[in-house]
């Protein structure tokens, strides 16, 4: 007998051997037993998450699979290592990274069933606390899928509650900030009355949702979504319907949505579209919401305003050269040089010898890309720590905040880099707890005090008085993921993202 032929017989056997066990216990009907009743009989979720790959993203299989043994704590989420055996755990870790066999669908009609409106009555239009609500901060827990209200003056928790799966993107805030709206990763849009201390209405606008944005008059939530591939519109007021924008290129290729913002000084909405060479902007006054494309020379991942929104710095997925868009004439001005993969995202911007720059920390390298926002030329790249994913500041202090969030290494998980802004040197470097993983800086309204977070489930908020740089409090907080001023963000401080 040949040697091929000796290894196909091996082969075959084999294959029908597998087909044999897979037949005893098949995944889809484990899933259904076992699953489903919680995750969605489609894994679009229900009281446990969407099990899809989209939403998965950022779960290594490794960890999934730890998951589906054993269960996480203070959840409903059981353990199944004595109900399956592993195999069957590893077909269900396989299975839920699969793609459906249909796209799911999730339009209009399953947006409006999807409505709760939590609370009916008018509710007072004056806070239940003495706190300043001007300089309250609200915490995202994404450790345990909280929300914490925060005095931001006393740096003392006014109200803890709990929020929707894994939020996402940012809170954003209605301008005279008594209201936060929440994105979660499967697409639950929040609306939370910080005055009253009450979730008002809630509605799924997605199944995988990237962000959401309000607009500068306060009357319209604009959320972008993966999947489907859409960007919805809702009432700012009760979160209920306005319209589906199918996000298709001039071509008719679908697109999943990168990001949306508010301009107000433009008054309009920017949507980056992540799959077609276009940059949306839809001016939020027209009741119409007709769609301005704009096309670009490079997919649009990540992206940053000047102050006036005016223009658009864009970093292109192959990262090498960002470009600046002019949105009044839809025109590419220049290119900048941005090397590694800069975290646009969550650049910031201040005066430098008499010049607006934008600094943005990197992804990929230990490095802070500072540009003059008139030449847009590179001003300096200021070695860090190591690479960053957040970059804070506030125009009454003198340093710029940056994270070693980015990195592998352990050394500079831990360390945050303090940039001087009059000298674009680095001027300290700060381990909150030494070991543990230090990032995302927020700063009280009036700028005097920084608040770090350290990114562990058993985590704090340290907070430092900015000038003298010593810790004045630490907060016991789960995986504190951000933390956002109410002041600082609703007049668009230029020292944090909007
Ligand atoms: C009683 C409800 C319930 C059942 C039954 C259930 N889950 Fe879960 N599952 C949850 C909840 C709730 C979470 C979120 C846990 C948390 O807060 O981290 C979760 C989380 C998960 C996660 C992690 C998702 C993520 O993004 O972090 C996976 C994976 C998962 N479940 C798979 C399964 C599988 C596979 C089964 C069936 C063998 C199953 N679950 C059965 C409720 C359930």
């Amino acid at each position: 007998m040949s040697k091929k032929y000796l290894w196909l017989c091996v082969s075959v056997v084999g294959l029908l051997w597998a087909f044999e066990a897979l037949a005893g216990q098949p995944v889809e009907k484990n899933f259904a037993d076992n699953c489903a009743s919680c995750h969605g009989a489609d894994r679009l979720g229900g009281t446990g998450p969407a099990l899809l790959p989209e939403n998965l993203e950022r779960l290594r299989r490794p960890e999934a699979f730890k998951t589906i043994a054993e269960g996480r704590i203070a959840s409903q989420m059981v353990g199944f290592a004595a109900k399956l055996a592993k195999e069957d755990i590893q077909a269900l870790v396989d299975l839920i990274y699969q793609p459906l066999p249909k796209t799911p669908v999730w339009g209009a009609d399953e947006i409006i069933t999807s409505h709760l409106q939590h609370v009916t009555e008018a509710l007072p239009d004056k806070p239940v606390f003495s706190a300043d609500p001007l300089n309250l901060f609200v915490v995202v827990e994404v450790g345990d899928h909280h929300a914490t209200i925060l005095d931001g003056d006393k740096f003392e928790p006014i109200y803890r509650f709990p929020t929707r799966f894994a939020l996402h993107g940012g809170p954003k805030f209605s301008p005279d900030g008594r209201f936060v709206y929440f994105a979660s990763r499967d697409g639950w849009i929040s609306k939370f009355d910080i005055y009253n201390l009450k979730m008002v209405a809630e509605v799924r606008a997605g199944i995988n949702t990237r962000n959401l944005a309000v607009s500068g008059d306060g009357n319209t939530v604009l959320v972008g979504n993966y999947l489907p591939h859409s960007l919805v519109l809702l009432n700012a007021e009760d979160l209920t319907l306005i319209k589906v924008i199918p996000t298709l290129g001039q071509d008719g290729k679908r697109s999943r949505v990168s990001a949306v913002y508010q301009a107000e000084p433009r008054g309009s909405f920017v949507a980056a579209l992540k799959d077609v060479k276009e940059v949306w902007e839809i001016p939020y006054g027209d009741k119409d919401f007709p769609v301005r494309r704009i096309a670009v020379d490079n997919y649009l991942d990540d992206f940053f305003f000047d102050q006036s929104y005016r223009h658009l710095i864009s970093a292109a997925r192959d990262g090498k050269k960002g470009q600046v868009i002019d949105l009044d004439s839809g025109k590419k001005v220049a290119e900048i040089d941005l090397p590694g993969m800069p975290h646009l995202g969550s650049g910031i911007t201040w005066e430098y010898q008499g010049h607006p720059v934008m600094a943005t920390p990197n992804l990929k390298e230990a490095l802070v890309s500072v540009i003059d926002m008139t030449t847009w030329q590179t001003v300096k790249q200021i070695k860090t720590i190591g690479p960053g994913f957040f970059m804070r500041s506030h125009e009454n202090t003198p340093y710029a905040w940056t994270d070693g969030f980015s990195s592998g290494n352990p050394e500079s998980r831990d360390a945050m880099t303090l940039i001087d802004k009059r000298t674009l040197e680095v001027a300290h470097i700060l381990r909150p707890i030494p070991g543990k993983t230090a990032a995302h800086v927020e700063f009280t309204r009036d700028g005097k005090y920084a608040l770090v977070s350290v990114w562990e489930m058993d985590g704090a908020l340290v907070i430092y008085d900015a000038a003298t740089l010593k810790e004045v409090k630490r907060l016991p907080m789960k995986k504190p993921s951000g933390k956002y001023n109410v002041y600082n963000k609703i007049t668009r401080s230029a020292g944090t993202s909007h």
